[in-house]
């Protein structure tokens, strides 16, 4: 069964509290926290403040995905926040393997993301090193849009290449993702799904998350 990771980016900040309050009752074990810095991706969520709310409103894994330029300046400070996964982008690091070994000195996982046209085949060399590999299944940037369908192929590629390097990596699919692919997914051998849109848009979140936790 895969690990659902809600993405706070679509709850409602308004009622915060009682998204996460939620989100606690579900059968999710991680949530997703998506930091952008409008330089690397052309949008801006959230930071440090809003991470140290919600670690202090749940016990759950908070899996954080690092959408800014030169995540190693702030590796620290996340950790503080109460980051439990620590992922950063592959195009965003002149050196991945410097960061991701910084974010493994603080305690936390570490995890490498890639943008839709980056290829798995780059990971060659640190796949050993990383705990996660964020597969991005829509341009970063925003919530809501549409699953680009390579990402079945890529994701394939991702499973083979952790095989034939023996490495323990959990892959994590993200972007546009709902009861209407979650399934391939997880057969194709998604550890992890995201899901902000489909789960906070819902009648009912509790139930679509227990439905991409049983897909
Ligand atoms: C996009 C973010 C995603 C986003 C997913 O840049 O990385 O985590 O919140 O939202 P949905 O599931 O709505 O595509
Ligand atoms: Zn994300």
């Amino acid at each position: 069964m895969p690990i659902i990771a809600p993405s706070v980016l679509a709850a409602d900040f308004g009622n915060l509290q009682r998204d996460i309050e939620m989100l606690n009752q579900s059968e999710a074990e991680w949530i997703h926290l998506d930091v952008m810095d409008g330089v690397f991706v052309p949008n801006i969520s959230y930071g440090m403040p809003v991470i140290k709310t919600i670690d202090g409103l749940t016990d759950k894994v908070l899996d954080t995905h690092l959408m800014i330029v030169q995540p190693e300046r702030y590796v620290k400070e996340f950790k503080e926040a109460g980051a439990d996964i620590l992922t950063v982008h592959y195009e965003a690091c002149s050196h991945l393997h410097r960061t991701v070994q910084a974010i493994k000195d603080e305690g936390m996982k570490a995890g490498v993301a890639l943008n839709p046209h980056t290829p798995v085949e780059l990971l060659e060399d640190i796949i050993r090193d990383i705990d996660l590999l964020l597969i991005m299944s829509v341009n970063p940037g925003f919530g809501g849009q549409k699953f680009i369908r390579n990402t079945y192929e890529k994701l394939v590629r991702a499973s083979e290449l952790i095989d034939r390097k023996n490495a323990e990596v959990l892959i994590e699919i993200d972007g546009g993702v709902g009861l209407g692919n979650a399934e391939q997914l997880t057969q194709l051998g998604a550890d992890v799904l995201v899901a902000g849109n489909s789960v906070f848009s819902a009648h009912n979140p509790l139930e679509i998350i227990s439905e991409l936790k049983n897909s």
